[in-house]
């Protein structure tokens, strides 16, 4: 029996390529979507364990029209404007799945996409696109999966083609809950490592890591009202560890930053103050840091 899935890959930048190689290398039919419709076909080299080159089919309205899983995988902020044009396109059936950081993205959306199963991921693999041809696994993580609606509920065969693909990848039915999780790690160290262009090893330092603590203890009274099971404790050690694991890389704010980009802080601090101001919370450290970043975005882009 043919197992194949047809996946079209929106946004194929460095998460995108890099599934795009490693779903293709297992077997499945990958189209990109990119926001150019030339060249109908585009080469990638993956450098990761083992080197390997992949052709695909790109901006293929036909693959658009058949895919069973449409993979989204441009930045938060770039969700909507990309996803919107091409509904009309897609089959009801056709699986949307969501793989960014940052949360709030899908919400304003509902609407226009629950009518298809949708599922979000979110992974602690690395990948950096060099050039157009050239995407490099950088370290090594995994990803979970999960359902963001009832209809989603029945995709879990999603986990397996991600996880013979690119392992590990489980299945988290309540992938809100690692959703939150992972974006209270990022508000702890993404803006921080964007206003003090330092790498995430830096925040262990006394004077800066004080700040830390209070952003974690803003973020983790917004975790309790949304009914996420973690300690203060737990998530400030959890940090904690991601700092010293992570100590000589840069946070993506950071490059963003760096690179005078437009960042995800919206979907990050943003999403977490939308959520403290619902819920009648004080986050003067978080909306220091959100204020800042957005400074910073406006003084260069
Ligand atoms: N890179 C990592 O290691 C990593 C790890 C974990 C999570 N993440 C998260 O994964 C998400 C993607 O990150 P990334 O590093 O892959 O970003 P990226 O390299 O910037 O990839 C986004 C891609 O989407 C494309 N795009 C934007 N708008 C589009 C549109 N309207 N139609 C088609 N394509 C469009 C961009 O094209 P252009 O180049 O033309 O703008 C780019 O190729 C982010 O939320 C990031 O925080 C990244």
């Amino acid at each position: 029996m043919d197992s194949s899935v047809n996946i079209t890959i929106l946004g194929p930048g460095a998460v995108g390529s890099l599934w795009a190689c490693y779903l293709q290398k297992a077997g499945h039919n990958i189209c990109l979507w990119t926001r150019n419709s030339t060249p109908s076909e585009q080469l990638l080299s993956l450098s990761a364990n083992e080197n390997s080159s992949h052709q695909f089919k790109c901006n293929d309205k036909q693959a658009l029209n058949d895919c069973d899983l449409l993979l989204i995988t441009v930045k938060a902020w770039q969700v909507e404007s990309a996803l919107l044009p091409l509904l009309p396109s897609l089959s009801k059936e056709t699986i949307l799945l969501f793989m960014h950081n940052g949360m709030g993205a899908i919400d304003d959306l509902k609407e226009h996409i629950n009518h298809h199963p949708i599922l979000q991921a979110t992974t602690t693999h690395g990948a950096l696109k060099e050039n157009n041809t050239n995407v490099i696994h950088t370290g090594y993580g995994n990803a979970s999966v999960g359902p963001f609606n009832p209809l989603g509920k029945q995709c879990q065969f999603i986990q397996d083609v991600l996880n013979h693909s690119l392992p590990s990848v489980d299945w988290n039915p309540e992938i809100n809950i690692a959703l939150w999780k992972k974006l209270a790690i990022n508000c702890a160290i993404n803006p921080l490592t964007a206003i003090h262009q330092c790498k995430n090893g830096q925040l262990a330092q006394p004077d800066i890591h004080q700040y830390v603590m209070n952003i974690c203890s803003e973020v983790h009274q917004v975790l309790q009202e949304e009914n996420i099971e973690w300690t203060e404790n737990e998530l400030v050690s959890t940090v904690t560890q991601v700092i010293t694991a992570t100590s000589a890389n840069y946070s993506s704010m950071n490059r963003d930053c760096f690179y005078q980009r437009k960042t995800e802080i919206d979907f990050i601090t943003g999403y977490l103050l939308q959520r403290a101001e619902f819920h009648g919370i004080s986050a003067p450290t978080n909306l220091s840091l959100y204020n800042q970043i957005k400074q910073l975005e406006e003084n260069t882009l």
